[in-house]
């Protein structure tokens, strides 16, 4: 067993795959900001095109600062690799691209970050690909939209924004039956909260973006794949090739050769660095993140001007039975939504926040809001967003981890503005 297996959580995200003797004692590994590496012979530089010898060619292609990022997270997620991907999307699409073609279908849960619901929605039609979406806590739906064509089931570990929680291990026993995989977006858990892969999950996907980068400094994406799956060749004929290269894991040498390279979803050496520094206080952060939502999501729920409030935490939430099983009581996340009376009140509400930031992300250390109605889905119909769940009165909250009473303080003077 490797150190890395033996240790906490805590432990591994600083010290999981740290390599300190590779880089001149440093304890960090240095920012490779090469697009190219120099070979001294023409043999060498085709050996390593052929894969018959390990090396660096061309950023596009692998990076070591990224493969110490790939690295790290594997090792966090309970993975046997992972690649590195320019943005959460591209983890998304990079995923969904190696294992489905046109004539296939995929199913998913309709609880989706807004454009991998435009992805599913609206692009993969495009090119031939149906994406199923059903309601992403009926399990039965699932297995009702299953047909010989389904290629892998999608959902979100808690869905963006709807904060829906459904059963993974339930979801992985569906897939399995019918011989395709589970891919699961953890990117609102982070590894801290959940594993996927622990209950059954076949692939996870994140966006860097958010918890693991943890400042809003950087972009990023990363696909886990937990080698567990089996991929039948009569299912899954072009696999073929990748199960031959790299048997303990198809999809990931799959995912990595024909699509990443190819798509050019490349992360920048430096956004792998800013997220490796951002990873050492990952734990931290989420203890911080998850208990100052809870506290928020009950003050909210008790305050008179809030007309509801829809955090997995509050034992009112429909999620909160399934999300309290799943998350073993460590919290729920650190993302909530509340509705105000009308968009009116949501826009003084927000122009009022004098310590939380507006703006469009979530997972950063400062608390932040939106009105995601008039921002992320302005462009959506009413119908959308009604079918969504985004109403005109809602606000959604990325809590940070400034001091609790700070960030109540401010929501209270905001509030009192409306
Ligand atoms: C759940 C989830 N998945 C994927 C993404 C996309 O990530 P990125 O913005 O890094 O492409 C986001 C972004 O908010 C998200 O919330």
């Amino acid at each position: 067993m490797s150190r890395d297996n033996m240790w906490m959580f805590d432990t591994k995200v600083i010290h999981a795959s740290q390599t300190p003797e590779e880089w001149q004692s440093g304890s960090l590994p240095p920012i490779y900001q090469t697009a190219s590496h120099k070979f001294d012979t023409a043999q060498e530089l085709s050996e390593v095109f052929a894969g018959k010898e390990a090396g660096y060619i061309y950023l596009r292609l692998r990076n070591p600062t990224n493969d110490v990022l790939e690295r790290k997270i594997a090792a966090l997620e309970g993975g046997v690799g992972a690649v590195a991907t320019s943005s959460g999307m591209a983890a998304v699409t990079d995923t969904v691209m190696a294992i489905a073609g046109a004539g296939d279908e995929i199913v998913s849960g309709n609880s989706l970050f807004m454009s991998t619901y435009l992805l599913f929605a609206n692009v993969l039609p495009r090119f031939g690909l149906t994406a199923k979406l059903v309601e992403t806590v009926e399990l039965a739906q699932y297995e009702q939209a299953i047909t010989e064509k389904t290629k892998l089931i999608f959902v979100e570990t808690i869905g963006n924004p709807k904060m829906d929680v459904p059963d993974i291990a339930e979801l992985a026993r569906i897939a399995h039956l019918h011989s395709i995989p589970l891919v699961v977006d953890n990117t609102l858990a982070s590894p801290y909260l959940f594993r996927p892969i622990e209950h059954g999950a076949d692939i996870v996907v994140h966006s860097l973006t958010k918890f693991f980068n943890g400042h809003g400094s950087a972009v990023g994406g990363v696909i886990i794949d937990s080698g567990n799956f089996p991929w039948p060749l009569e299912k899954y004929p072009d696999f073929k090739l990748s199960a031959e290269k790299r048997p303990d894991a198809p999809f990931l040498d799959k995912v990595w050769r024909e699509i990443h390279i190819n798509f050019g979803t490349t992360l920048a050496p430096f956004h792998s660095f800013l997220t490796i520094i951002g990873l050492d206080t990952l734990a931290l952060r989420m203890a911080r993140h998850m208990s100052n939502t809870q506290k928020l999501a009950e003050y909210l729920a008790s305050h008179k001007k809030v007309r509801w409030v829809n955090f997995p935490g509050l034992p009112a939430s429909p999620s909160h039975e399934i999300a309290q099983r799943q998350f073993v009581g460590k919290g729920y996340g650190a993302l909530l939504t509340f509705g105000l009376a009308d968009q009116e009140a949501c826009f003084k509400f927000i122009d009022s926040v004098k310590l939380a930031y507006h703006l469009a992300n979530l997972g950063d250390s400062k608390t932040l809001v939106i009105h995601p109605y008039s921002s992320q889905y302005v462009s959506f119909t009413d119908e959308k967003r009604e079918e969504l769940s985004i109403p005109a009165e809602m606000i959604r909250v990325s809590v940070g981890i400034e001091h609790p009473d700070d960030i109540i303080a401010d929501f209270e003077q905001a509030l009192e503005a409306t």
